[in-house]
């Protein structure tokens, strides 16, 4: 009797933890994939829009009803910022509503729930990085739809975690990082705006960071709404302009570029001038260091050519 008490206590105790995550081949997802071998103790499952649509609630209501997950970590988003302007009503399904209804999963389930959100939920008018509890204000549909999804999490009051991020790209997908790559090879000369200052993310440290806060998990106290907003970037500063130079030096390409003002590359969706993030709090929360911006873009650079 008491072995066997003893193996199942041994089998509770050793059971993984069992994490999902959602939109898996994004750019986010997709670097969650690369970087979750690195932890064999979990066991990880991966959805598409296949398995799992956020269009349709229903698929969500299926889904979750015969599977449970410890960690639930949404990288799914409606993120074509200027499209969001034409459709509104999609950006809103997919980060609003649908976030709202996995939120009340989470609830139900007592999952830990991991959502990402945005710079762009900042007005861009500040002269110093923003900090989790300074003040929203979207200029787009998109910044606006990601928002409402965080109010959504944070009034469901689930064990959450929502992480603002900023300038993403990676090896996955479409970001500014491979569109330089085949512009400066086809082009002599490119404009690129200078006066939107910020800091690019490489998807594999915001994947690395996620898997430290999930190795953390439920150690933090929440004191406040804010207490579960997380702000991740690389670390330091630079303009899309910068950003496409480093890129260029980098890569060896030789292409000219011209700095200009956002007001001559119109665009559907308005973006902040000014969008630093203030990371203090995640570094302080779960002793991370984070890696400065033009260091990982010279990984991520690597890993492009070593693909080829
Ligand atoms: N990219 C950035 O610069 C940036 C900046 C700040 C914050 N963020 C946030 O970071 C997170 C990850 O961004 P990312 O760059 O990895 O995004 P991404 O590459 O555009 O991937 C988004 C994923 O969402 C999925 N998706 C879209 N609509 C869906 C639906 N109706 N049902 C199920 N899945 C759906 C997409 O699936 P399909 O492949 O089938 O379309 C895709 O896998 C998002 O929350 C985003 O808002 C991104």
């Amino acid at each position: 009797m008491l072995r066997l008490a003893l193996s199942l206590m041994l089998i509770i105790m050793t059971k993984p933890l069992l994490i999902l995550v959602i939109g898996s081949s994004g750019q986010l997802g997709q670097s969650l994939k690369s970087v979750s071998k690195q932890y064999p103790q979990f066991q990880f499952t991966y959805s598409t829009r296949k398995e799992l649509d956020l269009f349709d609630l229903s698929t969500l209501d299926n889904f979750f009803s015969t599977q449970h997950f410890d960690v639930i970590i949404n990288c799914a988003a409606y993120t074509a910022v200027d499209r969001a302007e034409q459709e509104p009503e999609l950006a809103e399904q997919v980060n609003h509503i649908a976030v709202r209804k996995l939120a009340d999963i989470a609830k139900q389930n007592a999952s830990l729930l991991i959502h990402l959100s945005t710079d762009y939920v900042f007005n861009g008018r500040a002269c110093a990085p923003y900090s989790e509890s300074d003040t929203t204000q979207p200029k787009s549909v998109y910044g606006e739809t990601k928002y409402k999804g965080e109010q959504a999490i944070i009034e469901t009051d689930c064990h959450a975690l929502i992480i603002r991020t900023s300038w993403l790209y990676s090896e996955f997908g479409h970001n500014f990082v491979k569109t330089m790559l085949r512009l400066g090879k086809e082009q002599k000369r490119l404009s690129v705006v200078y006066d939107q200052v910020g800091t690019p993310t490489y998807a594999r440290d915001l994947a690395s960071a996620i898997m430290v806060l999930v190795s953390q998990r439920g150690e933090q106290q929440r004191n406040d709404n804010y207490e579960s907003i997380y702000h991740y970037s690389n670390e330091g500063v630079c303009s899309w302009y910068d950003f496409a130079k480093s890129i260029f030096e980098v890569s060896h390409i030789n292409c000219e570029l011209e700095p200009i003002e956002t007001k001559d590359y119109p665009t559907s969706a308005q973006r902040p001038h000014y969008s630093l993030l203030n990371k203090q709090k995640i570094k302080d929360d779960f002793q991370l260091t984070i890696p400065y911006w033009r260091d990982s873009l010279s990984d991520c650079l690597q890993n492009l050519k070593e693909e080829k």
